[in-house]
């Protein structure tokens, strides 16, 4: 959680501290977002529940819960999804008798926020969904929050203002997943406190209370810029242009590296990326820097924590490049580390490696040289401390005297229609335009956008069944590759073209998966791989009375710069998902923080590819050190629910592989993930699952991704289409037929099905 506010030291709350609990939010309590990114688990608490377990150390004015407890009932019992209830009004002799009780108030708002919309009252009911919720939401939203729901709503703020006029301590407290109007914490003096809690998962609201009382020193750093208005993201005037497209042209300048590089822009930052307050206090001291070997540079920091209390610290390190041709965002991110919980007098070594690469800008326009990235020529100053806007500059820079070349790669997802983009200095650059693609392209009829909705894969089950002959007849089984007596390849030229098209499509369900298998062809032994949703915990269907974790959201576990405790909320995910025989958790979710208005924000990191990435790759080493796998997605530029599977994301090959890649790059690299998931959208006029280009090239020819590719579910992609690009398994069903059909007219070969079932059986055989 980050503390955002604490004057005074009015936070942490003493033991024995009488409490007027105000807002709907105390009973109304958010674990997390809504759509595949939720998850059935046995109860959550709320904050009510929180404050209530830490016994005697606290009092709270009960008429006061039992009144915000007996309005949101209703309003659920009517309904509304938790998040999405109406601020009650109070009654005035209400606020009367609480400030009687005590002179310390929390003021607490929740928001909530799902898959297939996003946060704002527009919808896209251009085509068939069966989903009606997801359709039904914006109008929800727009209801509850005319202005919309990064603001503060009319009711929300009455009760603000009442409680701020009577009350001495006001704390406020955030449920949020994602960024929200801060600017009424730092402007009102009267507002001494605020803690970010997020959406905190099952025991969010006891992890709240245990940290305003002290009970835990919060550490958390915001992963996204807080903004006074959702206008001040560059991302934002173009969000709803189009629901056909979104052009990217604020280009590589996505959160913090818009603010920090356009000055005037500066003033609408009310909380800046990498801050966060604590109950302590902590000093980070260079100590060493050296070059390491002629490919970078490492530093050694004493981090001490001064304060009172015992504390964790984040060691962010930022660098300043030179503008050169290219020009570049007044900071990024490069390296960070976290340290242990250090006890008040404690010091701790943190190291921190930066490698050119990391240092270098990509160069899509061959301003420096095409395709390649570059380390240009001039100084690059390095920060470090406790957030983008304060930290200090470190006394060693790396000089780089002539340009270099130190990747040189090729021309890929390269966009035909961006007119255009933001510079460095502030101007826009335009951009070459190419013929336009169309998305639909078929060699034959293409369904109706929208008719391939919600079909579930057919169960072939097995016509010849015997116990004492479980396989086809005279077929080699499956064990044999396993076991090492046959390859791959000789088993596969077993297979029919139907067979190898048969395990190239989603599988039925079993057991307690409820999103479908991979693989499953019975007759050669070849068993279903059942996956289960992530990322806030695995999620089962509830009517199979398996209950599991409900994690903290995504972007709860970014703010905590801590890859260790990724990891361990890996390993326990993943042992959640083998006890409960499931082989795939479709996690983690690593799509940029391009807009407040994404409504599956919560489900991501942050506005950062790195923190993203370091973050995410730790988490999939925690999974898959269970021999589970897991699915990374949505590969690539999925960063808006409206329309989602037809909306072509429009946007540079620069943008694209210093931001929106290069999470996924890291996980490649770092992590080895089994699966990939491609994106629904478009991107630049290529759906991300027919996109070669990103699939073939990018992530498997340049990056060495050496796993299975899947579609996301019920996409808008031909099959056949998919095939040929590299994406290896279409979910949640396959369409055998029309891949027959493509084949029969010569547009997919024998050759092209083996590629993506070798990929298939690859993974099978990860299990062993
Ligand atoms: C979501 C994916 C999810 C899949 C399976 C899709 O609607 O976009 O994130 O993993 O469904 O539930």
């Amino acid at each position: 959680m980050v503390l955002l506010k604490n004057e005074e030291k009015v936070l942490p709350f003493g033991a024995g501290t009488k409490l007027a609990v105000f807002g709907k939010g105390s009973f109304d309590y958010v674990k997390g977002g809504g759509g595949s990114g939720d998850v059935g688990c046995a109860y959550i608490r709320n904050l009510q529940d929180g404050l209530r377990s830490l016994g005697e150390m606290v009092q709270t004015y009960e008429p006061l819960d039992r009144f915000y407890e007996k309005e949101v009932k209703a309003q659920y019992e009517a309904g509304s999804a938790p998040g999405m209830t109406v601020e009650p009004a109070l009654p005035e002799e209400m606020l009367e008798d609480a400030r009687r009780f005590t002179d310390t108030a929390l003021f607490v708002i929740s928001r909530f926020s799902g898959e297939g919309w996003d946060r704002s009252d527009v919808e896209y009911t251009g085509e068939y969904n069966p989903w009606e919720s997801e359709t039904s939401m914006p109008k929800i939203c727009g209801r509850i929050f005319p202005e919309g729901d990064f603001y503060l709503s009319a009711e929300e703020k009455k009760v603000l203002d009442a409680v701020t006029k009577r009350f001495n301590k006001v704390v406020a407290v955030l449920n949020t997943g994602g960024m929200v109007d801060t600017s009424w914490i730092r402007d009102n003096a009267k507002v001494q406190g605020a803690l970010m809690a997020w959406q905190g998962g099952m025991e969010g609201g006891i992890a709240t209370a245990e940290t305003l009382f002290g009970l835990s020193c919060p550490s958390g750093k915001l992963p996204d810029t807080f903004a006074d208005r959702v206008e001040a993201y560059p991302s934002t005037e173009g969000f709803h242009e189009s629901f056909d497209y979104v052009d990217y042209t604020e280009d590589i300048f996505v959160g913090y590296r818009y603010f920090e590089t356009f000055k005037e822009q500066k003033a609408h930052v009310v909380y800046p990326f990498g801050y966060g307050l604590s109950y302590t206090a902590f000093e980070i001291t260079p100590e060493t820097c050296r070059k390491s070997g002629e490919d970078g540079m490492e530093w050694r920091f004493k981090v001490t924590n001064v304060g009172t209390v015992a504390g964790k610290e984040v060691v962010q390190l930022y660098v300043e490049k030179p503008q050169g041709k290219l020009g570049k965002p007044a900071r990024e991110l490069v390296a960070f580390d976290k340290t242990a919980l250090l006890e008040p007098g404690m010091s701790q070594m943190i190291s921190l490696y930066v490698s050119k690469y990391t240092l270098s800008s990509y160069d899509d326009l061959g301003k420096v040289e095409a395709s390649a990235y570059v380390l240009e020529k001039g100084t690059y100053r390095f920060y470090v401390g406790g957030d983008v806007e304060n930290a200090g500059l470190l006394a060693t820079p790396l000089e780089v005297a002539a340009d270099e070349v130190i990747c040189k790669l090729s021309r890929k997802g390269a966009p035909v229609s961006l007119k255009k983009r933001l510079l460095a200095d502030g101007s826009y650059e335009e951009l070459p335009q190419g013929e336009t693609r169309d998305p639909n392209a078929c060699v034959f009829e293409k369904m109706k956008p929208g008719s391939e909705e919600a079909i579930v894969p057919e169960d072939r089950g097995r016509a010849a069944y015997l116990l004492m002959n479980p396989y086809k007849e005279g077929v080699r089984p499956f064990t044999e590759v396993a076991e090492g007596k046959m390859t791959l390849k000789e088993f596969m030229e077993q297979l029919s073209d139907e067979e190898l098209i048969g395990l190239l499509g989603g599988q039925p369900n079993v057991g307690v998966s409820n999103t479908w298998c991979f693989a499953n062809l019975k007759e050669y032994g070849i068993p279903s791989v059942p996956t289960a949703d992530g990322p806030a915990g695995v999620r089962i269907n509830s009517e199979t009375g398996v209950y599991t974790t409900a994690f903290p959201c995504t972007t709860m576990m970014a703010s905590t710069w801590n890859t260790k405790m990724a990891e361990a909320v890996g390993k326990a995910g993943g042992e959640e998902l083998k006890e409960n025989n499931l082989g795939v958790w479709l996690t983690p979710a690593v799509n940029i923080h391009r807009n407040p208005m994404c409504g599956r924000n919560f489900e991501y990191y942050s506005e950062d590819p790195l923190l993203t990435g370091k973050m995410a790759a730790a988490l999939v080493r925690g999974i898959q050190s269970n021999q589970v796998g897991c699915s990374v997605k949505h590969f690539c530029c999925n960063n808006k629910e409206t329309n989602r599977k037809n909306a072509d994301s429009r946007v540079s090959e620069r943008a694209l592989r210093e931001i929106y890649l290069k999470a996924f790059e890291i996980i490649v690299k770092e992590a080895d993930p089994w699966t990939i998931m491609s994106g629904y959208n478009v991107v630049n006029g290529y759906r991300a699952s027919e996109n070669k280009e990103l699939l073939e090239d990018v992530l498997r020819g340049e990056w060495g991704f050496k796993g299975m590719v899947t579609s996301d579910w019920w996409n808008r992609a031909e099959h056949y289409k998919e095939i040929l690009a590299g994406n290896d398994v279409k979910m949640a069903c396959g369409f055998p037929d029309r891949v027959k059909k493509a084949m029969e007219m010569g547009a997919v070969t024998r050759e092209d099905l083996l590629h993506c079932a070798e990929r298939v059986l690859n993974l099978v055989l990860r299990f062993q």
